[in-house]
């Protein structure tokens, strides 16, 4: 089923100056959400700057597989015709969600609580994840599963037909087994509480509300947010305006900033606090990142990002961060590489289970750039030199865009060019990047495969 497409190697050589205007395209968490909740409200749903992008296509793949309707029109605004709520339909065929972390664990979430069989598989990457974290909630529930060792696809799950509402207390620190277990809540009677001791991203209660669900959020007595939902609610089609992606504008933004002479402005970038860490720690690292227009569209927080170039100094992240940054710890030890001192970032053993183990993939391709690091069990030290690292290094990027990204964006900075083994996965979460990047002055370019 996944005949290994070629590898396609990306060179990115030193470069000049990061400038001009860009957007970046869609935030990936919202759409994947805007098109699951377009798929389950009544009526109409507009969305508006989808990103386009393969996790993204997959998830309006599985809905069309589940009897939405989902379709581009020809203006580039995406509509999805709902079923309402609970009326989905059992899939004839596999769904195959890719890369795609998100559309495995908020589909299954959906899916726990409408009577019907359906399989998931993915990539090799997403084979490699644990969804043990959703199915023991949704299980919970009333779902039956049948999984792989450790909870991982190919797995079978069977909707509840009696679906039990359930208060559910994060054992980590994960924005996507919240969001199963709400999306999951939506055709169970009653109401479902889930408690977040430490806050992650918060799109889904957005637009469940945006759609017309009903959920209230309280404190718990020790602080942890309680998020519940009303079941069974009607969902009504809406238009949506879709941010572009703080974690894409991360990699330009960076890019900028230690690229002397840099200045750049990057429009509309989604600005939820449960989103933005990377850039208050790039602010106490002493980046000079202003925030212009700031606005709100469909419920979210938008503004446009004016950075500047500058000396970058180390600092010691908190661990407590983390959530709010979470997809960023590639792009910031790339930044912390060129900063002067030693950057400290902790909290991060959820990046072992990421697209790939990014704590060794981070660490790994720095050495090969010349940069002095370690890692701990859940954090990571950079020692920066207050220049340009040496860079000349060939990166494996272990079918993980982050990484890919985050290196092809040393080598615009470094003093040697730096080769990704494969960049096809930065098609997931952002198609065109390197044109994008090389319109603002970068130079990335294909580079020859080994022999
Ligand atoms: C996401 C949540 C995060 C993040 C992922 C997208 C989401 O994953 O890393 O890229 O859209 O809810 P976790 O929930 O595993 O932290």
């Amino acid at each position: 089923m996944h005949a290994a497409a070629p590898p396609r190697p990306l060179i990115s050589r030193p470069a000049g100056p990061i400038s001009g205007r860009a957007r970046v395209p869609g935030d990936k968490s919202i759409s994947h959400r805007a098109l699951m909740l377009g798929g389950v409200a009544l009526g109409t749903s507009e969305i508006h700057g989808l990103l386009e992008g393969e996790d993204v296509l997959r998830t309006a793949a599985a809905m069309r597989l589940l009897g939405a309707e989902v379709e581009r029109g020809a203006d580039g605004v995406w509509r999805a015709e709902g079923r309402g709520v609970g009326a989905l339909i059992e899939p004839e065929d596999v769904l195959d969600l890719g890369n795609s972390g998100t559309s495995a664990r908020l589909l299954l979430g959906l899916l726990a609580s409408h009577p019907l069989t359906a399989c998931l598989t993915g990539d090799a990457s997403l084979r490699r994840r644990p969804m043990g974290r959703v199915i023991q909630p949704l299980a919970e529930i009333g779902a039956g599963f049948a999984a792989r060792a450790g909870g991982r696809v190919p797995l079978a799950i069977t909707g509840a037909a009696e679906p039990m509402p359930i208060r559910y207390r994060l054992p980590v620190a994960s924005a996507q087994v919240k969001s199963a277990v709400l999306l999951a809540a939506l055709n169970t009677p009653g109401s479902t509480s889930v408690i977040e001791p430490e806050p992650v991203r918060d799109h889904t209660e957005l637009m469940l509300r945006h759609f017309g669900a009903r959920l209230s959020i309280e404190r718990e007595p020790d602080g942890a947010r309680a998020s519940t939902l009303e079941g069974q609610p009607e969902l009504k089609g809406r238009r949506i305006r879709v941010p572009a992606d703080p974690s894409s504008a991360a990699f330009p933004a960076v890019a900028a900033l230690i690229r002397p002479g840099s200045e750049l402005r990057l429009e509309g970038v989604g600005l939820n606090p449960h989103r933005t860490g990377l850039y208050e720690t790039l602010r106490e690292m002493g980046a000079e990142i202003q925030t212009l227009d700031a606005r709100a569209e469909a419920g979210e927080p938008v503004g446009d990002l004016l950075i500047r170039a500058g000396r970058l100094r180390g600092i010691e992240v908190p661990a407590s961060r983390a959530p709010s940054m979470i997809d960023e710890y590639p792009i910031l030890a790339v930044a912390a590489a060129f900063a002067e001192g030693r950057t400290v970032m902790r909290g991060l053993a959820e990046l072992k289970v990421k697209e790939s183990d990014r704590l060794a993939a981070i660490a790994e391709g720095l050495a090969r750039c010349g940069v002095k690091v370690e890692t701990g069990p859940d954090s990571l030290t950079v020692e920066g030199a207050g220049a340009p690292p040496k860079g000349g290094a060939r990166i494996a990027t272990r079918l993980d865009h982050r990484i890919a990204m985050a290196f092809l964006v040393l080598g615009i900075g470094a003093k040697e060019p730096v080769t990704v083994d494969d960049a096809a996965p930065i098609e997931t979460s952002f198609p065109g990047f390197a044109a994008l990047m090389n319109g603002l002055g970068a130079e990335i370019a294909e580079a020859t495969p080994p022999a």
